[in-house]
């Protein structure tokens, strides 16, 4: 049984980070942008120092300790000295998993799918190993009985060809941060509608081929089209559609005082439906090919879309769908560990995560220090006064409308506050939407995403009692019942739809939640991220109090204790 850490970093890599596994178990996941307090997005072609550094601290290990590193995909980390710089002077522990082969073991082996399973990666591009003629962006495989089969399908194509690539284009086009504000796109596009023209033209390049199994025209080149000059003239250029595109948008906005909202939620839609198309044509395709599998475990950056998540779960052929919770390349380390794993037989089959708190926690000794600033170096929080933890005082300041910052143990692995860093409100005032904008200077579009208690998912959501573990994560979205549109406005969006976070007892939110619709009668509370703007959800219980003061919050919760301020 050994200890294996994977690890993601350096060369052209974002979302750099850390994993380790002992003895078959997950103990440890950690993202580059909690220690370092930058944004994924801002730290590319960079090394896991900060990573590193939590990780030797957290686990009172070295580097070197671990039987095997695993680096998720080639990269600057395996040439030079950087391993030396940590003491790994045996090369021969260090090896190299592929980049999308990393996305498929950890998306399968925390699926805990025992049934035939097909687990389909996609993202913008990935990174070659052994597919030197261009850049990798999806691949297959097939799994029974908890383990992986064979590998049935690998799809390459240029980077800039793929639709999560296209995506990510019209996520810049549209003013926002690509890799960073894909999601706001996928909530414009609820409000948008089709541009069937333009729809026609890009689906012409990003259509599903049972030939070829590419979504996109291979060997196309669009490099230029993506990467300079004005985006949108070359789209009209490759739309050939010069003229008639310009009239189209004289036509259709002009005089609007909405016009440049409404043209931008139309692109939104119109891309979103190319994505939508182009994902469940694939799927199907693979049920076509491969008609016993029925589970289906989904990974890669382009299944961050929860739209695109619900279109494949509501499939009447789909048993069960599973995304990955760190989809994107954040969760590329710990798949690269679960490789090794498997390898040596460390891990058997397919198993549930236990709970994805991976992360560093903060025991009472380091949260008095903190709270009490013993060390002269926290803020002094003296106007904080500190109670014991009392659920049902919280619960009765959510139903009067408070927003509570909540920190409980170990934070979470992956882009979502699950239950350990969070902010929560009620959901039964639209208006909530705005004032959390306002107070953690946001500009959310997609609405807030609802926490609901396990038992009432159903009640609550038409999930066809579907797919319920895979909601634990956040990772898709469900309609919301035409009953409780009404009561929970705050967490639907305008097509009905949510991205529920069903809580289970397991979970740290339950008691909170548990207490709250005691109080309400109503199961479902908001929660969203325990971050402001531009930085990454917080890690530490000083940043958190520190919100608390600044107002961004009206009550904090750290683990057994709640803070109020005092004046
Ligand atoms: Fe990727």
């Amino acid at each position: 049984m050994a200890k294996i850490i994977g690890i993601t970093g350096g060369g052209n890599h974002h979302d750099a980070g850390i994993s380790y596994i002992d003895n078959g178990k997950i103990k440890y996941a950690v993202s580059e942008e909690r220690p370092r307090r930058q944004k994924n997005y801002k730290i590319i072609h960079e090394k896991p120092t900060d990573s590193i550094r939590v990780f030797e601290r957290d686990n009172n290990m070295k580097l070197n300790d671990a039987d095997y590193i695993v680096l998720a995909s080639p990269n600057s980390l395996s040439v030079g000295n950087f391993f030396q710089d940590y003491g790994v002077t045996d090369r021969s522990k260090v090896s190299v998993v592929n980049h999308h082969t990393c996305h498929v073991y950890g998306a399968f082996y925390t699926s805990g799918f025992q049934e035939k399973t097909i687990t389909l990666s996609m993202d913008g591009g990935g990174m070659t190993q052994d597919e030197l003629s261009g850049n990798c962006y999806t691949k297959t495989f097939l799994s029974d009985k908890g383990n992986i089969l064979e590998e049935v399908h690998t799809g390459i194509v240029g980077r800039e060809s793929t639709i999560a690539g296209l995506y990510a284009a019209f996520t810049s086009y549209l003013g926002f941060k690509s890799l960073k504000d894909e999601g706001k796109l996928t909530g414009m596009a609820a409000h948008g509608k089709v541009w069937e023209d333009l729809y026609t033209s890009l689906h012409n390049i990003h259509q599903y081929s049972e030939e070829t199994q590419y979504i996109e025209v291979p060997n196309y080149n669009r490099n230029s089209f993506y990467s300079t000059g004005s985006y949108l003239n070359q789209l009209i250029s490759l739309c050939r559609l010069r003229d008639e595109f310009k009239n189209n948008v004289k036509k259709r906005y002009e005089g609007d005082e909405w016009s440049h909202h409404l043209y931008r939620c139309d692109l939104a839609a119109t891309v979103q439906k190319i994505c939508e198309v182009g994902a469940l044509d694939k799927v199907n395709h693979l049920h076509k090919l491969y008609p016993e599998y029925k589970k289906i475990c989904l990974t890669g950056g382009l299944f961050a879309n929860v739209k695109i998540n619900q279109k494949i779960n509501e499939l009447d052929w789909v048993d069960e769908v599973y995304v990955y919770p760190p989809m994107t390349d954040c969760g590329l380390n710990l798949g690269a560990a679960l490789h090794k794993a498997v390898e040596l037989g460390d891990v058997k089959k397919s198993k549930k995560f236990d709970n994805v708190f991976l992360g560093t926690s903060y025991n009472q000794k380091q949260v008095d220090d903190i709270y009490f600033n013993r060390n002269g170096k926290d803020d002094d929080f003296k106007n904080i006064v500190r109670h014991s933890l009392d659920l049902d005082f919280v619960g009765k300041e959510l139903d009067d409308g408070k927003i509570v910052g909540w920190v409980n143990g170990r934070y979470e692995f992956g882009p979502r506050a699950l239950g350990a860093r969070s902010i929560l409100s009620k959901t039964t005032e639209r208006g909530v939407h705005e004032e959390l904008n306002s107070r953690l200077g946001r500009n959310e579009v997609m609405p807030f995403a609802p926490i609901v208690l396990d038992e009432y998912a159903d009640i609550v959501f038409e999930t066809n009692g579907k797919s319920h573990y895979t909601a634990e994560f956040m990772t898709i979205c469900y309609q919301t019942r035409d009953e409780w549109k009404d009561t929970i406005p705050a967490v639907v969006h305008v097509d009905g739809s949510a991205r529920p976070q069903i809580v289970k007892s397991d979970n740290p939110f339950y008691g909170v939640l548990k207490k709250y619709h005691e109080i309400s009668k109503i199961p479902v509370l908001l929660n969203t991220s325990f971050n402001n703007h531009g930085e990454p959800i917080i890690e530490s219980p000083g940043q958190a109090l520190r919100h608390l003061k600044n107002g961004i919050v009206d009550l904090l919760v750290i683990d057994n204790h709640h803070y109020i301020r005092s004046e």
